[in-house]
């Protein structure tokens, strides 16, 4: 029996990319993929900490906690350098409550209008929680420069806007497989798939997990 692994967030295009990044382990038997859509009790938490890390753990502790299976959950964000890191750990909230990723977009392109320096990295920390209380984390960086305006229609949110040094295309201009790759999230995903294919136990708790 598969043991159960929720995808502990609201975001689609997030959720896309966990399902693709997983769908290899689920194939293997090793987890069985289930989704908040999977217990439409369960509330989504407030995000009011300081770090991914942080974030990224109280998510994956509430689904934990609330559907008593392991839950997975990731928090991620765009620093750039002309802004000192922003916007970062807020990057999902920076243009105001309910701004649309377009808004998002264009608020980032005034922020950097004349910039010198268009530097930016994408993180993502993904924790694994069990509802007894043990926690692992995994972490993922993509390097890259901001455009000048959106390219490309693919992925979500920063994706048309943030090119990658090789090969040279915006995340929204490459393939999915291609993305997942290259990506802060695809790089954490690729770390806790190697983890799970390598040890399945750890799974069970009879190994850590770092
Ligand atoms: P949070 O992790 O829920 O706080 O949201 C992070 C925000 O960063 C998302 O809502 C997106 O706006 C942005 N973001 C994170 N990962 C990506 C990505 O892979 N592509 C584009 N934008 C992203």
């Amino acid at each position: 029996m598969p043991r159960a692994l929720v995808l502990a967030t609201g975001n689609p295009g997030k959720l896309a990319e966990l399902l693709r990044g997983l769908e290899p382990l689920s194939r293997e038997g090793i987890i069985e993929l289930l989704t908040p859509s999977s217990f439409p009790s369960v509330p989504f938490p407030p995000e009011t900490g300081s770090s991914y890390r942080e974030n990224a753990t109280a998510k994956a502790q509430w689904w934990a906690c609330r559907t008593g299976r392991l839950a997975l959950a990731d928090d991620s964000g765009l620093e750039v350098a002309w802004l000192a890191g922003a916007p970062g750990v807020h990057s999902d909230s920076w243009a105001g409550p309910g701004a649309s990723s377009m808004d998002k977009n264009r608020r980032l392109l005034e922020a950097l209008h004349g910039a010198a320096d268009r530097r930016a990295v994408f993180r993502c920390c993904l924790a694994l929680a069990w509802p007894d209380g043990r926690l692992c984390h995994f972490e993922g960086a993509c390097e890259g420069t901001i455009t000048e305006r959106a390219r490309g229609r693919n992925g979500f949110g920063y994706d048309p806007l943030f090119q990658v040094l090789a090969p040279g295309r915006t995340l929204a201009e490459l393939d999915p497989e291609d993305k997942d790759r290259l990506s802060h999230r695809g790089r954490a995903l690729g770390a806790l798939r190697r983890l799970l294919e390598s040890e399945p136990e750890a799974i069970e708790g009879t190994r850590g997990c770092g």
